[in-house]
């Protein structure tokens, strides 16, 4: 049996329960939400997706803001996607509140909520899985390496199940999309992918559903990433050009901002093909994971020459 077939539910007791307004549905069966869209999509509507794994902030919302001016019908998906967290990772751990998450999605006009167990969306002997490992082997790739098997697999289905015209995804995790762009494109999948910029909190950190184990101090120090790639990007607008010296510059800076704070990747890539680029002729990505104790964070800039 899969590991993710005897796991406990997750959602809070009594969440089927929760009292929504007429206008929002809140489906935990595949085949419920396929029947639905299936019946929008006959009537000549057309679908935007958000696919989320909850705990909702506002970097989630401005996803779900641009879905909702994209589609007549605005499916959000709930599902901590179980397939995409390694064994030693945050599954178990990671932050969940679904009654404030329908709450929240909701109140910005989403018409179906789709909050599945992982026992509906897994079978016990689910054998097939989507792979695009060009583009997974470095950056988030190198340290987590079936997460993105996960992601392409669980999006592959939702889009599936959904059929959306558009499906709306944060350049936050810019490597997440840009393999997910592969997929489709590779796959001939018909749904438009869209990306939408880092939402962020006032003083900087790019907002993320694991902010929230940092504590007081480390929280108050994250902001130190940003500061980096803002001094990077300032590097490049003066000319400097060899990554290697702008990478030293980010790890000086955090070593003094952020101390205790570890580096996982500091990279510049291509922002299509996530190959190493050296030297700087072109839009460039510079993508960063720092371990903030044991809070691991990512952020990114592009940089244009
Ligand atoms: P999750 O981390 O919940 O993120 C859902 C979507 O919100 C992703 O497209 C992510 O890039 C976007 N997002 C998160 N923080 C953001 C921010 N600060 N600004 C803008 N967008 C932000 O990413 C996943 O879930 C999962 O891997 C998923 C795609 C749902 C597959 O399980």
């Amino acid at each position: 049996m899969c590991p993710f077939q005897t796991m406990p539910p997750r959602q809070p007791p009594g969440w089927r329960n929760f009292r929504m307004d007429a206008s929002m549905d809140l489906i935990s069966s595949p085949q419920a939400l396929r029947d639905t869209c299936r019946a929008w999509s006959k009537a000549g509507l057309t679908i935007a997706l958000v696919p989320t794994m909850g705990f909702l902030h506002d970097g989630h919302m401005s996803l779900i803001d641009e879905a909702r001016r994209r589609g007549d019908k605005l499916v959000v998906s709930i599902f901590v996607n179980p397939t995409q967290f390694g064994p030693n990772e945050d599954l178990d751990r990671y932050p969940r509140d679904l009654p404030r998450d329908l709450a929240l999605a909701e109140a910005h006009g989403a018409d179906l909520v789709f909050a599945p167990e992982p026992g509906a969306m897994y079978a016990p002997d689910h054998a097939t899985w989507v792979e695009v490992p060009e583009l997974a082997r470095g950056l988030c790739g190198a340290s987590r390496p079936i997460h993105f098997r996960g992601v392409c697999t669980v999006v592959l289905k939702l889009l599936n199940l959904v059929r959306p015209d558009v499906a709306v995804f944060g350049q936050k995790d810019w490597q997440q999309l840009a393999i997910l762009r592969r997929m489709a494109r590779d796959l001939d999948l018909d749904a438009q992918l869209m990306g939408m910029p880092i939402h962020r909190e006032p003083d900087g950190l790019a907002m993320s559903s694991r902010n929230v184990y940092l504590t007081p101090v480390e929280r108050a120090k994250a902001p130190a990433i940003r500061e980096g790639l803002l001094l990077v990007r300032a590097a490049v607008a003066a000319g400097e050009r060899d990554a290697e010296t702008l990478g030293r510059m980010f790890g000086a800076h955090l070593a003094q901002a952020l101390p205790g704070a570890r580096i996982d990747y500091a990279s510049f890539v291509h922002p299509d093909s996530m190959e190493p680029v050296a030297r700087m002729d072109a839009a460039t990505l510079f993508a960063v994971a720092v371990f903030v104790g044991s809070v691991r964070l990512i952020d990114n800039i592009l940089l244009e020459v």
